[in-house]
């Protein structure tokens, strides 16, 4: 079943490498088996996704905005983590809850990880779930929103 609204999966910089991309830091599942994970979590709570990708800030912030009103977004905004103001700022416009999520435990690596522009205006936070921290956030939004 999945008829709901749809869950926005905001994917940023150089995700859509995942397998091929540091394995032994972020895995070998890809963004195809990423996607595939996301829509079943979300079907089975009776929710549609809508799934991106894009290497580009601004179309990153773009689709934020697109999502703003929608259920909720999961992100992860990868490099752009660590550098954007005005990410956090189409974040920090959301009225939907949005959760951060990072694949790797960005607090047990080099320390410029440890910094993100994000986290203060998220709702949540998974990171060094792999990418079981999409499934994670996926449920919390679902939940969040009653379903
Ligand atoms: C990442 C962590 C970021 O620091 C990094 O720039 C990424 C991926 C993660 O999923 O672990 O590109 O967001």
């Amino acid at each position: 079943m999945s008829t709901g609204a749809p869950i926005h999966v905001l994917n940023g910089p150089n995700l859509n490498l995942l397998g091929t991309r540091e394995p032994e830091i972020y895995g070998h599942e890809t963004l195809a088996d990423v996607e595939a994970l996301c829509r079943q979590v979300a079907g089975d709570l009776g929710h549609e996704v809508v799934f991106r990708q894009t290497n580009a800030e601004g179309e990153l912030i773009g689709w934020v905005q697109e999502a703003r009103q929608a259920i909720g977004i999961v992100i992860n905004p990868a490099g752009y983590t660590h550098t954007s103001v005005a990410l956090r700022d189409a974040i920090a416009a959301c009225d939907c809850p949005v959760i951060e999520v990072h694949l790797s435990n960005v607090h047990a690596r080099e320390p410029f990880r440890a910094h993100s522009y994000v986290s203060p205006v998220a709702s949540g936070v998974v990171a060094g779930f792999g990418v079981e921290g999409y499934a994670v956030a996926i449920r919390r939004i679902a939940g969040l929103s009653g379903g």
